[in-house]
């Protein structure tokens, strides 16, 4: 396993593992968690192990991906927090999906903001991208915290989604 690590004062994030093939199926089993996001509840085991072994390629290739939130204090796993390269659109994005249990903590915020940290001092990236459909206030709310600007419609996950972009000079 990777020992790579970004920290905040609640949180660690760290690169996916097999070990977390059962939490990011069970993340993806709650209809609330993915209604705005496109994706369907993974059918089986087989599709949320798919699924890390992409993040794990991604994270060899190119040293970013989504990576597993872990509160500190209590060690639980959280969620997921991080950004991703879009081959197709040559953009890298930041993402994040959480336990509903833990919604309105504020971990998001925390976790996306050593995220764009990591993305523009460590990855030296000129943008960042993020999308939300604007009926999921909690996400448009996190990137507008994060000073995200809104960039217009996008059709993201087959959704009509808001497109957003932060600018490294309007991070820093
Ligand atoms: C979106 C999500 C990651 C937010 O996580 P979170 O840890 O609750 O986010 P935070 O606590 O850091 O911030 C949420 C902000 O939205 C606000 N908010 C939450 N629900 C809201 C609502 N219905 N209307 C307006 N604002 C809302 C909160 O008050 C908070 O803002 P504040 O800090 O100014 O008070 C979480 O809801 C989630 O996992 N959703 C399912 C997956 C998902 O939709 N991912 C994003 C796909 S684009």
């Amino acid at each position: 396993m990777s020992d790579f690590l970004l920290r905040t004062e609640r949180l660690i994030l760290r690169p996916f593992s097999y070990e977390d093939v059962q939490f990011m199926f069970d993340l993806n089993s709650d209809p609330e968690v993915v209604r705005y996001t496109g994706n369907l509840s993974f059918k089986n085991i087989a599709e949320a192990k798919d699924l890390i072994t992409n993040l794990i390629q991604q994270f060899t290739e190119k040293k970013m991906g989504r990576f597993v939130v872990t509160e500190v204090k209590s060690g639980e796993r959280l969620g997921w927090c991080g950004l991703k390269w879009h081959e197709s659109e040559q953009i890298v994005d930041l993402g994040y999906r959480f336990f509903r249990r833990h919604w309105g903590k504020g971990f998001a915020s925390e976790a996306s903001r050593v995220c764009l940290v990591y993305g523009f001092r460590e990855l030296c990236l000129k943008k960042i991208a993020a999308h939300a459909m604007l009926e999921n206030a909690a996400s448009v709310r996190v990137l507008e915290k994060l000073n995200f600007k809104r960039t217009g419609p996008v059709n993201a996950n087959g959704l009509n989604a808001e497109g957003f972009l932060l600018l490294r000079q309007d991070y820093e």
